[in-house]
């Protein structure tokens, strides 16, 4: 195997308690702590080759060259890693996900997670997870959260070298199950990055971070006992926060569709009726719908009923990003 090529796999995550808001924007340290789940089923596959002769970097993804201002973002990152690693050249990165990417779905947090693992071992840099994390974390905040494995928090930290994610608990913890009701998978218009830099302009966000320690405590407790009336109160609020954070900004933000807005009231009357379900809803109008093993079916005859639900994707809790025998 040559010591310039490594592929890793690593999973998209779903934040339980949401990141929003950068307080410092080029190193991405988070303007509050969040926690999330690994989702199993889907993942991203990363191999890349450094090779002294490139003068740029490449990048594939999913069969198709990538330019423009994504290969941009992914070569700025690798200038972290080049220097880290005191390497010249370029990489030629290959990348597949078995997802819908730019759907909500934090396809940036799977790609980022194996781009760093897989990159870093290629340069011969062999950093634990904690110094993966933080670096993943430069790449695209979410990104610390799909390094370690299972139920992920990551820490607001004080600087550059305490912000990043740890397991809390394994994926065995608790057989939760995430049905991803896709709406719609068109690439979204605002990108994450654009709206972390708008969150502070919401009168809302204040308030929604001064909350944020309440939340996660309350959030990390009942996943570590499993309550999940508990969880479901708190992941709605969380998630409704912050979006209402996103209507209020300056320009606004609004990326809930019809279809959105009906999953919500559906889950909400559900879960009075008894059903363990509960919904939480990223940057995009794909919403998540939450619940335990035992609830699966009823939860999908649920969401399969709802008019503008075009798909649903399913994932159980999922490991840490990891390394694969070469592909390439
Ligand atoms: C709404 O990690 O995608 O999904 O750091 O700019 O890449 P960048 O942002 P990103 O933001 C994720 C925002 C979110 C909430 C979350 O996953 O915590």
């Amino acid at each position: 195997m040559s010591p310039d090529t490594a592929t890793a796999l690593a999973h998209p995550n779903i934040a339980f308690i949401k990141y929003w808001g950068n307080r410092d924007a080029t190193l991405r340290l988070p303007a509050n702590g969040s926690l999330s789940m690994n989702l199993g089923r889907l993942y991203t596959r990363t191999t890349v080759i450094w090779d002294e002769n490139l003068t740029e970097d490449s990048l594939t993804l999913n069969g198709a060259a990538v330019s423009g201002p994504a290969l941009q973002r992914v070569s700025a990152f690798l200038d972290l890693i080049r220097a880290q690693a005191g390497r010249r050249g370029g990489a030629r990165v290959v990348s597949e996900t078995n997802f819908p990417p730019g759907a909500g779905l934090a396809s940036s947090a799977a790609a980022f997670a194996a781009l760093t693992l897989a990159a870093t071992h290629a340069a011969g840099l062999e950093l634990d997870a904690v110094a993966l994390s933080r670096l993943a974390r430069r790449a695209s905040g979410s990104a610390c959260r799909s390094i370690p494995g299972g139920f992920v928090e990551w820490q607001v930290g004080t600087g550059d070298a305490d912000s990043y994610a740890i397991s809390i608990a394994p994926p065995q913890h608790w057989a939760l199950v995430d049905l991803i009701a896709i709406v719609s998978a068109e690439h979204k218009s605002v990108g994450s990055s654009e709206g972390h830099a708008l969150a502070s302009s919401s009168p809302f966000q204040a308030a929604r971070l001064a909350d944020a320690p309440r939340r996660l405590d309350l959030c990390r407790r009942a996943l570590l006992t499993r309550d999940f009336e508990a969880l479901a109160a708190i992941v709605e609020l969380d998630s409704d926060m912050m979006h209402a954070v996103m209507m209020t900004s300056t320009p606004p933000l609004c990326y809930w569709q019809p279809a959105t807005i009906a999953i919500m009231h559906a889950v909400r009357a559900a879960r009075a009726r008894g059903m363990a379900v509960c919904y939480t809803i990223d940057a995009g109008p794909n919403v998540h719908v939450l619940c335990p093993e035992a609830e699966r079916q009823a939860a999908r005859a649920l969401l399969t009923g709802i008019a503008g639900v075009q798909q649903i994707l399913e994932s159980e809790p999922g490991g840490p990003a990891r390394l694969l025998p070469n592909r390439l």
